[in-house]
């Protein structure tokens, strides 16, 4: 092996362990700060289907410190993620050019339902819904446009911590947090009844819906 190619290979392997300890960073940071980033078991499903449907070009609505973003984008996807709170936008971008990231992934800090005008010209692979839950429905109405075809949608906490199950008791929940549930209720019956979609549900993570556009 030539003496190039084993510098390249120690450069590669010191990337992969910098962002190995960046991500467990960041881990560690959601947990102190209460930050509601992707659970393990969800990201993992996360990362298979991009995989799977050869994702390219990511959506995602709900930056936070961008944990879900670097990992999609270390994934080789390009990301264009959404984030209305400014502390988690400077967060953002602070994680993302610490692992180099800045050309794959690209932050808009504005609120997603007032964003279509900034990213009408793109079109995605994928929409990644992680956001305000009770504005799903409205997120996947105005940004569906923008899916290629054969496109997938992936939501994340549909189960919502098992209080958008069936049967889940919500005498104790405040009224607000009901009427949310609501909403999330009736968005997976507005899935499962979207006929230029096939969704699938699935409990992992928080629960998680896979929709793949049909033309
Ligand atoms: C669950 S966190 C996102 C976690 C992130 N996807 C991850 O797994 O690393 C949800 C984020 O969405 C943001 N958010 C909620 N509603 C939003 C909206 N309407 N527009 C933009 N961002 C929103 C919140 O400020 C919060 O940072």
């Amino acid at each position: 092996m030539t003496k190039n190619v084993i510098a390249m290979m120690n450069h590669v392997a010191a990337h992969v362990a910098n962002n190995m300890s960046l991500i467990e960073n960041l881990k560690q940071y959601a947990k102190e700060n209460h930050v509601p980033i992707i659970m393990d078991a969800g990201l993992s499903f996360l990362l298979e289907n991009i995989k799977k449907y050869q994702v390219k070009t990511i959506l995602e609505i709900g930056t936070a410190i961008g944990y879900s973003a670097i990992n999609m984008a270390l994934a080789g996807a390009n990301v264009v993620t959404i984030e209305r709170d400014e502390k988690m936008y400077q967060e953002a971008l602070k994680n993302i050019k610490e692992a180099g990231l800045e050309d794959k992934i690209k932050v808009l800090f504005i609120d997603a339902k007032e964003a279509f005008l900034l990213v009408e010209n793109m079109e995605f692979d994928m929409l990644f819904i992680d956001a305000a839950k009770a504005s799903y429905q409205k997120f996947f109405d105005l940004y569906i446009p923008l899916l290629k075809k054969n496109g997938i949608v992936i939501c994340d906490n549909l189960a919502f911590h098992g209080l958008a199950e069936k049967n889940a008791n919500l005498d104790n929940c405040s009224r607000n947090l009901r009427a949310m549930i609501r909403k999330l209720n009736n968005f997976k019956d507005y899935l499962k009844s979207n006929e230029n979609f096939s969704t699938n549900f699935f409990e992992i993570g928080d629960g998680m819906s896979v929709s793949i556009k049909k033309s």
